[in-house]
């Protein structure tokens, strides 16, 4: 049996079970060099202020870095009777230089020690995420750079509303995604803060420098009170919502591709690289990798309730309940970085149906606000050319035709006000060129979209 690191006030070995029950290690293996780092860190703070001798230090950071070399060369073997990756480090560095390597944990706990792991693992997770965040701002902006002038139909309640320039939907999401990067951007500051020295939740009575620390590890600042440090999972929880959100757009972006690629709008053709068939249908070309991103938002969201609900009745200060906060944070960092990845392989490889997409304006009734607008803009009340050309798309849909179908002299008849010059409002490109609004769908707002989003990508 291996002996624990804490087995000095027992006098029974823990029950097997019960050990396989509290252990971590079996899914906190990847917090290893986070570990490696932070003990690292702490030794050099313990020799600088000659907590303990310079020479032991030095003895101990050489083990450490035996140890990384190990880890690095795929020696660690991780066992669970060491509990969780502090102790079976720990027991690796007792394994290179012999009892000196029981002086690392002076001055320290697991807990503030579990607590700067996850700060520095959620640092660098964060950087990739912000990275792929950018990628895939920019492919959505390259995209719409070309889909300016693609006329499509936008929606509301999923049925043809006006038209639109499909740049104008694409730029909907870029600035979606831009948020999202706000919002992880902001999770950095509070990852950004050091825990370490506030030892077991009470702080230490040894002359620890906690800004050394926070210096050698990269931080910004310590955490002003050890209580806190050591169970605060805001950080983390800031994480899996910022996650949540950003699943969530990603999300609704896979359901326009899904629908998009339908058969009934044939608006984009997804390459078969992003694509699989089925086992018995020989036709099928299936866009699974959206619908799996759809699909892994529920994992997402599940995450983050998860923690909300560990931590709502947690008191002060740490508490094992803590050691939940792992798995869900783990999984919600590769899915999230595994869906940005394939988001932007998939959008940059799409082929998009231009003609098909203004086509689809072509025999719908998505002008009927323009002939409304037309006669609000010559003084009939906007109620009431709402009412006249209500009527007007009833009667046409009675005979089965469109409003540009209508001749000018039953135009007329609705109203005087009606010149020839209808035909050219009522074309969709016209509709979407005249919507000149900060914001808007037309061509230049669209523009000023996109070079506006580029000079915020180019500050990166
Ligand atoms: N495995 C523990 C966790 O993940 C490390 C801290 C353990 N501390 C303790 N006092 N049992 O939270």
């Amino acid at each position: 049996m291996v002996e624990k690191l804490w087995g000095g006030r027992f006098e029974q070995g823990l029950n097997k079970q019960t050990e396989a029950f509290g252990a971590s290690i079996k899914f906190e293996q990847r917090l290893a060099p986070f570990d490696l780092q932070g003990s690292l860190a702490h030794v050099k703070m313990l020799g600088e202020t000659g907590i303990i001798e310079k020479g032991e230090a030095d003895q101990i950071a050489a083990g450490l870095k035996l140890v990384e070399e190990k880890l690095v060369s795929g020696e660690i073997e991780f066992k669970m009777e060491n509990e969780d990756i502090h102790m079976n480090m720990e027991s690796y560095l007792h394994d290179s230089i012999g009892p000196v390597a029981g002086k690392l944990h002076t001055a320290r706990s697991r807990n503030d020690q579990v607590a700067t792991d996850m700060h520095l693992y959620l640092k660098s997770v964060l950087r990739e995420i912000l990275s792929e965040l950018i990628s895939l701002r920019s492919v959505i902006v390259n995209l719409a750079v070309n889909q300016i002038d693609t006329i499509m139909p936008g929606y509301t309640h999923l049925q043809h509303a006006q038209p639109i320039s499909f740049g104008q939907h694409l730029m909907a999401y870029y600035q979606m995604f831009t948020r999202d990067y706000e919002r992880f951007e902001f999770n950095v500051k509070h990852t950004n803060m050091n825990p370490l020295g506030s030892a077991a939740l009470a702080g230490t009575t040894f002359p620890i420098d906690r800004k050394l620390t926070t210096s050698l590890l990269g931080f910004e600042k310590p955490y002003a009170n050890s209580m806190d440090a050591v169970s605060d999972r805001d950080f983390i929880l800031e994480f899996l919502s910022n996650s949540s959100l950003l699943m969530m757009h990603l999300s609704r972006f896979c359901e326009d591709i899904l629908l998009w690629c339908s058969n009934e709008f044939k608006f984009i053709t997804l390459s078969d690289a992003y694509s699989t068939g089925s086992s018995i249908m020989p036709q099928k070309k299936n866009p699974d990798m959206a619908e799996l991103i759809r699909g892994k938002t529920g994992r997402v969201y599940g995450n983050l309730m998860g923690l909300l609900t560990v931590m709502k009745g947690l008191p002060l200060a740490y508490n094992k309940d803590l050691q939940e906060d792992k798995e869900g944070m783990f999984d919600s960092a590769d899915t999230i970085l595994t869906a940005l990845t394939v988001m932007t392989g998939m959008l940059s490889t799409m082929t998009v149906n231009k003609s098909i997409m203004e086509a689809s304006t072509q025999k719908d009734f998505s002008n009927a606000t323009e002939l409304a607008d037309y006669l609000a803009s010559k003084g009939v009340p906007f109620r009431q050319a709402h009412e006249i050309v209500g009527k007007l798309v009833l009667d046409c849909t009675k005979k089965g035709i469109y409003l540009q179908d209508v001749s000018l002299a039953d135009f007329r008849n609705l109203s005087v006000l009606i010149n020839p010059d209808i035909y050219e409002v009522l074309q969709s490109r016209t509709a979407v060129a005249r919507r000149k609004s900060l914001g808007g769908t037309g061509f230049e707002s669209v523009q000023d979209q996109i070079d506006a989003a580029k000079i915020e990508l180019s500050k990166h």
